[in-house]
């Protein structure tokens, strides 16, 4: 039985919105229709378009000038279509709806551009037979698998540039100055821009501090004469005792012999996972107390994801995107176009569904770090 023409194809983003997610939704669409006149379909506000049948069509007119744009034009979204909360507060597997969705489109595939957490509800959406391609989208470069992701480069760039900013301050006042910056539970965004940026303490979640250390490491450039110094600290730093907390919280959500005891050891990790800022500003006292210098906080937020995306990104998400659609006319499924050296190739999803990229410790950023001096909290 000869296999269907491919002749239509549907293209969502989910997760965090990053620089670069429009260059992606650009390549898929420019190659799909001009290299294969393809039909394509947006689908808006990621997973939740499918489920509740909003779309756009993704003409030539469409795709035009949106590669310097940030965002994304579809929208987005961060449900998870096997896990929703309906409005009684129930978890409903949403999966049959939105396969009804991809059938009513006529899609003969769909193109995801997301994080990991999109790649996981890809997975899921490929076990109901759904013809899935995704690309890795994250300023975090947390997507396992792949070298980098779409927004990183550009959200180095903005984060790079604050702590060159923040030196102004810091040597004028002669303070502390303590840049929070974005990546969720990773710290390639924190560890990248601190060594480009000239941090003087870089704080990452892969190694807890102990803010005596820190302290110490201040003193140090005090008696050498220097009297300010720029932290470059990552909201999901952990000090060494808030870790050991969030490990033996972890170990009594999965040891749990009841729902009641597995709830409330999940409440207790997302407070502290919440309580980010809260850390950094408990720091910037503490530093205060232990070093006799003023410290101020700066909380770079969602600056990181927002603007025209670097040159990187937007060759980046142009390469990653028509790579999807040769995929797909090929009927390459269930995989993710990963970046890999000057390569692009495919990874099945499921190796990347759930996981998270974090530093190796014995990463050559970390090193570079300390080569040159910075205090990274442990020592
Ligand atoms: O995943 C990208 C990211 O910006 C993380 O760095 C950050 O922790 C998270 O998104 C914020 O999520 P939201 O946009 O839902 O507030």
């Amino acid at each position: 039985m000869p296999m269907s023409k491919i002749k239509r194809i549907g293209i969502l983003t989910a997760g965090g919105d990053a620089p670069g997610l429009n260059a992606a939704v650009r390549g898929v669409g420019k190659t799909a229709l001009g290299r294969h006149g393809l039909e394509v379909i947006g689908i808006r506000d990621g997973y939740l378009g499918l489920l509740q049948n909003r779309t756009i069509p993704l003409d030539s007119k469409a795709l035009a000038g949106i590669l310097t744009v940030g965002g994304t034009i579809l929208g987005t979204s961060r449900i998870k279509p096997h896990r929703m909360a309906d409005e009684d507060g129930n978890v409903r597997d949403m999966r049959d709806a939105i396969v009804k969705n991809y059938e009513k489109l006529g899609l003969d595939a769909l193109v995801c551009i997301g994080g990991g957490g999109t790649n996981l509800n890809a997975q899921k959406l490929c076990e109901k037979g759904l013809n899935i391609v995704t690309l890795p989208k994250t300023i975090d470069n947390d997507v396992a698998m792949t070298d980098t992701a779409i927004g990183f480069d550009t959200a180095l760039g903005i984060a790079t540039e604050a702590l060159d900013r923040l030196h102004s301050t810091a040597h004028s006042h002669h303070r502390i100055i303590i840049a929070e910056i974005m990546g969720h539970r990773a710290g390639w965004l924190t560890l990248g821009a601190g060594v480009a940026g000239g941090a003087d303490v870089i704080l990452i979640p892969e190694i807890p501090y102990d803010e005596k250390n820190v302290a110490k490491a201040i003193r140090r450039r005090s008696a050498n004469g220097t009297n300010f110094s720029i932290i470059a600290v990552a909201e999901g730093a952990l000090s060494s005792e808030d870790a050991a907390r969030f490990k033996a919280l972890k170990h009594r959500k999965s040891k749990a012999e009841d729902q009641e005891s597995r709830l409330e050891a999940k409440a207790e990790l997302t407070a502290l996972d919440k309580q980010h800022s809260g850390n950094t500003l408990r720091l910037s006292q503490q530093l205060e107390q232990l070093t006799g210098l003023e410290s101020r906080v700066t909380i770079l937020g969602y600056v990181q994801r927002g603007g025209t995306p670097s040159e990187v990104d937007r060759l980046l998400g142009t390469r990653l995107g028509t790579v999807a659609v040769d995929l797909v006319m090929h009927r390459v499924f269930g995989v993710m176009v990963a970046a890999r050296g000057e390569d692009v190739i495919p990874v099945p999803i499921k190796d990347v569904a759930g996981k998270r990229k974090e530093i190796p410790l014995d990463h050559q950023w970390i090193e570079c770090a300390r080569a040159v001096g910075t205090c990274l909290g442990d020592q």
